[in-house]
């Protein structure tokens, strides 16, 4: 058998899942059935199962056949619940419907503010008393060594990454990354054409030897770390573990992107990463998991000598932050509206911590912040839990679309936050339950 046949093979596989002719989660045909369709022999088609499950386009199990693999999708990871009663576990925000009040006060104060200054084309490094409240937003969580001229406006955190991305590496370059990372970095990278590389993790975060490992190996040009509650793992990287990935990064050839876009969430402050390794490090932060995502508020602290490219991307890509949503924003941050909310999102989150852990039993982690990163019992494969949930209204996200190599972690990630009351919470977490308690076999008797 040629090398060609049966990656000609593959291809004509792969074309028909992207096309959508095998759905993500579909049983593919039998070895045999394909084989005689495509005129080849079943054995060159096992090869082809076999080179495209290495791609992780597919999961194959003994005894049940080959099922198509979801690919990490930003659109996936993030549902809209097909049915207004769905439980929607897969968005990561603030629960919204207690920051409405204060958000529609923020934008009348915002319109009452507006002068022919503020609604005109301004410097595309935005209003200085916007830089300023960022800075103070940072500094609130831990953030040292903010001002008004080392600081950028961005249109929220992704839009921070993205920049910070195409601003300090090019295509074919590599990104060090946690192992499990929040996929919009993962969504950047491949369609900018950069390389990912992803950095072994322990109890508190990316290893600082397995980052200088993966430096010496990879010679990546930054790395991005997210220290607090991150995404998906929800580990904090406590202060000792920040200082020794600083000093890593002190002594290499390399930049930090350190996404604190969760930073809020500790109860008490927790000193960045960046003010250990100021001169190398870009901090991010943003309003959208505290207040609101569509507030698109979000905050650069850069070394000040890098502050006119970034600045130069923002310019040539968007002009600038939008002004108007940066009045909203400075008011909040100003009036002290917007501490006073992220304490109170806080302490929900820590409430609907709590009722899991007391619903879901097993949960052994203690974990805050805004979602678990629940290991399934071994009964369950990732995907066929996610598609058995997805069934019965329970959108959860899969641990597939959080890792960079593919390591088969059999995970979910479940967000607390974005069902409304506390009641629909408790009763979507008792279906979850009664999911992961099922047996996956008498659902899906192949
Ligand atoms: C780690 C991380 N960074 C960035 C973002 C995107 O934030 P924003 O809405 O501010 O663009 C998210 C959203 O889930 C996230 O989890």
């Amino acid at each position: 058998m040629s090398d060609t046949k049966f990656s000609n093979i593959a291809q004509i596989i792969e074309q028909r899942i992207d096309k959508g002719d095998y759905p993500v989660n579909a049983k593919l045909p039998t070895h045999r059935v394909l084989a005689s369709e495509l005129d080849t022999t079943p054995a060159t088609v096992a090869k082809a199962y076999k080179l495209l499950s290495d791609k992780g386009r597919l999961e194959s199990f003994v005894g049940r056949g080959s099922f198509v693999r979801s690919q990490s999708d930003l659109n996936q990871v993030i549902q809209a619940p097909k049915d207004e009663d769905d439980f929607n576990f897969s968005i990561l925000q603030p629960c919204l419907y207690k920051n409405v009040n204060a958000l529609q006060n923020a934008y009348q104060v915002a319109g009452e503010r507006l002068t022919s200054e503020l609604i005109g084309y301004t410097e595309h490094s935005g209003h200085e008393a916007h830089r300023q409240a960022g800075v103070t937003w940072a500094k609130r969580y831990g953030l040292e060594g903010g001002d008004t001229c080392n600081t950028v406006l961005t249109n929220g955190a992704q839009h921070a990454l993205s920049l910070l991305i195409n601003a300090l590496t090019k295509p074919g370059d590599t990104i060090a990354v946690e192992a499990l990372t929040y996929p919009g970095i993962l969504a950047i990278a491949s369609l900018s054409g950069r390389n990912v590389v992803g950095i072994p993790m322990d109890e508190s975060g990316a290893s600082p030897e397995a980052l200088r490992s993966v430096i010496t190996e990879h010679q990546p040009k930054l790395v991005v770390l997210i220290p607090s509650h991150q995404n998906p793992t929800g580990i904090t990287m406590p202060e000792a573990r920040r200082r020794e990935i600083a000093a890593v990064i002190k002594q290499e050839d390399i930049w930090l992107v350190e996404d604190d876009i969760y930073g809020f969430l500790n109860e008490a402050a927790i000193p960045a990463i960046s003010n250990f390794v100021p001169e190398k490090a870009f901090h991010i932060s943003a309003l959208s998991k505290a207040i609101s995502p569509a507030m698109r508020c979000g905050y650069i602290k850069a070394p000040a000598d890098k502050v006119a490219l970034l600045n130069a991307h923002i310019r040539a890509n968007i002009w600038l932050s939008s002004p108007i949503n940066n009045i909203a924003g400075t008011h909040l941050i100003e009036s002290g509206k917007a501490f006073e909310i992220a304490d109170m999102q806080r302490e929900t989150a820590s409430e609907r911590q709590r009722l899991a852990r007391s619903i879901l039993t097993s949960i052994s982690c203690d974990a805050e912040g805004y979602h678990l990163w629940l290991p399934l019992p071994k009964h369950w494969t990732t995907e066929h839990f996610v598609m058995a949930a997805k069934n019965r209204g329970l959108i959860v996200s899969s641990g597939s679309y959080f890792e960079v190599s593919g390591n088969e972690e059999n995970h979910i990630r479940l967000s607390l936050m974005s069902i409304a009351t506390e009641e629909r919470l408790a009763q979507g977490l008792g279906e979850l339950k009664a999911l992961l308690e099922s047996d996956m076999d008498t659902l899906f008797p192949f």
